[in-house]
């Protein structure tokens, strides 16, 4: 194989790594002779051959009996196998024990869900979650890359908060020294609007805490949100936006990470095919009626949930935005639609094959007496949010803007079915540990 000099490839070419490798046995196979030990360094795994002839009978036999995941320095000459991961292998000419390893418990066989989640710790090891965090990787290096190129401004954005940022109903919260209570971010939402009135254009990236009771595919506790908040821009330029950020990273991260993809036996071309298509703007009421007439029983002014979510993106063949909900079932920031007041000028980008909604987002109401007033409709106490209608009082201009959970859109990409392999440590309802 000719060595790629290509930096996205995702394995280096065999003459940029450097000898000795120092790594761990991710596996071993062969026979009496030959032994063709699988390690794993930088998160890639190298076929070491290990040859009786070469290395003598008692090296042969110490290689032979290594368990799984001892570490190991070794060294050798790279040759050329077709059959190798990357086309190459490191022929062994001597080795080091760095640390031993007995009884791990992830072995090839077969373990549930539970036994594996429970050892998250080593499962990370494993071939597939290799890939799945390199997903996550480049996707979150391809998301900072599009807002930097398009002249956002990063801030972050604080996690302890004093104000409730989405909804009463799903609030961690701790006590704060004389301050009262504390609360986990939500979203960084509220901050990145002030932001977005010094820097026009602002992005926050991080984790963000929901106490959901729900046991869902789709919900974690603590996830990670990428916001954007731009000023002077309204609805249907923030959905340009959107459109065109969640196409480009998307198919960056796939063109970075096709070896990984090829790991999942995760063929891109069917996502890659949705991103070809534009993403139509279906407003809540047409989705309601559409949803009456293949006989779903709703009624305007309730949500949509996800197996109705999936009909619709079923109906439209791709990826759609729904737009305009009803004003009581949204976040108390949305503006109110001037053409029909009962509705927000708010959407959310809805995922095809069942992911669901990956983007939530709205224009920002401009008016400080309109905030007010939903705010005391929430129950929220308006003087909590002082600094935060300010922005109303003091040059107040259009803004919008959009959040969109990164594990979902990780497990869109790796075509999983839950979201809990899409973050390294996975916080639920009913897990804390490890
Ligand atoms: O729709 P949400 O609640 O919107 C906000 O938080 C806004 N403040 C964002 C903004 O306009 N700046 O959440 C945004 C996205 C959802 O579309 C979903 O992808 C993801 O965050 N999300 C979750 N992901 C995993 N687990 C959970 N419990 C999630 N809750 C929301
Ligand atoms: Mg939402």
């Amino acid at each position: 194989m000719i060595p790629s000099l290509d930096p996205k490839e995702s394995q280096p070419s065999l003459t940029q790594v450097s000898l000795p490798l120092r790594g761990w046995v991710q596996g071993l196979r062969g026979n009496n002779h030959v032994q063709f030990l699988q390690l794993r360094t930088n998160g890639e795994i190298y076929q070491v051959v290990c040859e009786k002839e070469k290395l003598g009978e008692d090296l042969f036999k110490q290689i032979k009996s290594l368990p799984q995941e001892t570490s190991l320095v070794v060294t050798g000459n790279w040759q050329e196998n077709p059959k190798a991961p990357g086309g190459e292998e490191l022929l062994l000419s001597s080795f080091e024990i760095v640390g031993t390893s007995a009884d791990y418990p992830i072995t090839p066989k077969e373990h549930g869900p539970d036994f594996l989640h429970n050892h998250r710790h080593l499962w990370l090891r494993s071939k597939r979650q290799l890939a799945i965090q390199r997903v996550r990787s480049e996707l979150s290096f391809a998301i900072r890359e599009f807002f930097r190129n398009d002249g956002y401004t990063l801030i972050d954005t604080p996690i302890l908060t004093g104000s409730i940022g989405e909804s009463a109903g799903t609030l961690f919260s701790t006590e704060y020294f004389d301050l009262g209570q504390a609360y986990l971010a939500q979203t960084g939402q509220l901050y990145l609007e002030t932001a977005a009135f010094a820097h026009s254009k602002v992005y926050c990236f991080g984790p963000t805490f929901r106490a959901e009771k729900s046991k869902t595919k789709r919900h974690l506790t603590e996830f990670w949100m990428l916001e954007a908040e731009t000023a002077f821009l309204g609805q249907e330029g923030n959905l340009d936006l959107q459109e065109r950020f969640v196409k480009s990273v998307l198919k960056t991260t796939v063109e970075r990470t096709k070896e990984d993809l090829k790991t999942l036996d995760r063929d891109p071309s069917p996502l890659l095919q949705y991103l070809e298509k534009p993403f139509p703007r279906v407003d809540y009421g047409e989705a309601i009626r559409i949803l009456k007439e293949v006989g779903e029983v709703i009624e305007w002014g309730e949500d949509i949930n996800a197996e109705r979510e999936q009909i619709l993106t079923t109906h439209f063949g791709g990826a759609i935005f729904i737009q305009n909900f009803p004003r009581a079932i949204k976040a108390f920031y949305m503006k109110q639609n001037p053409n029909d007041p009962k509705t927000v000028l708010s959407a959310d980008l809805i995922a095809p094959d069942g992911i669901g909604e990956i983007i939530g987002g709205s224009e920002r109401e401009e008016s400080y007496d309109k905030i007010v007033e939903r705010l005391q409709e929430e129950g929220l106490p308006p003087e909590d949010y002082s600094w935060y209608l300010d922005l109303r009082k003091y040059g107040s201009v259009p803004h919008a803007g959009f959040g969109m959970g990164l594990e979902r859109v990780i497990a869109w990409v790796c075509g999983l079915p839950h979201i809990r392999e899409c973050i390294p440590f996975p916080r639920m309802i009913y897990r804390l540990a490890p």
